[in-house]
């Protein structure tokens, strides 16, 4: 589904979907992440919430052979009479990156949409390179870029970019 072939050379990574006694694990790994890297942008105030926003639609973990969540993403609903489905809340702990674990979690939520006739959007801020390029890697396109209504931690602005993929090739 996604835009390469060779998820194969990747065997150690093993998506399930997520349950409640997964959270805060979850919630362990995202912080390793937001020391790292910055993602969130900012830290939420009750971080196993964020991990649960509305209108999730379906949740995975990505499990490798050293770290039992490498990796987590969700499927948000599209609103009511709109058909693309919102890709949020995707990370990979430091330790685990560039074994493919994005790509398999990715991947796994591409086919969910496709399977349900669902496109899919997204919104990444400006500073998070490495995922931009994983999005564009996969087949998103991007659609718009503008200023967020909200800040940073020191009130600084901050840039979203807004990407599309559509089931049937073309981005919405
Ligand atoms: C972005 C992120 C999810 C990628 O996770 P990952 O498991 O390391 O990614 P993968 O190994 O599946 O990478 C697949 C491909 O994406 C691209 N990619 C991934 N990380 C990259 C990087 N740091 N620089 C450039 N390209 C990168 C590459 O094309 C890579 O293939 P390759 O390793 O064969 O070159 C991870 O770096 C992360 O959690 N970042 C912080 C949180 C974040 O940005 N989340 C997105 C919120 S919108």
């Amino acid at each position: 589904m996604a835009g390469r072939t060779d998820t194969q050379a990747w065997p150690m990574t093993r998506i399930r979907t997520r349950d409640e006694a997964d959270v805060s694990t979850c919630v362990e790994a995202l912080r390793s992440v937001y020391q790292a890297s910055g993602y969130p942008t900012n830290w939420p105030a009750d971080p196993g919430r964020w991990l649960r926003p509305s209108r999730t639609l379906s949740a995975w973990v990505a499990a490798t052979d050293d770290v039992a969540v490498a990796g987590h993403v969700i499927l948000r609903q599209p609103p009511a009479g709109e058909r693309s489905a919102e890709v949020s809340r995707l990370f990979v702990v430091p330790v685990a990156r560039r074994q493919g674990v994005a790509f398999a979690l990715l991947d796994t939520a591409m086919r969910s949409a496709a399977a349900t006739d669902l496109d899919l959007i997204l919104e990444v801020t400006d500073h998070l390179g490495a995922a931009r390029a994983l999005y564009e890697l996969v087949g998103f396109r991007l659609v718009s870029t503008a200023q967020a209504d909200w800040t940073k931690p020191d009130g600084r602005p901050v840039t979203l970019h807004r990407y599309a993929w559509s089931r049937g090739g073309t981005a919405a």
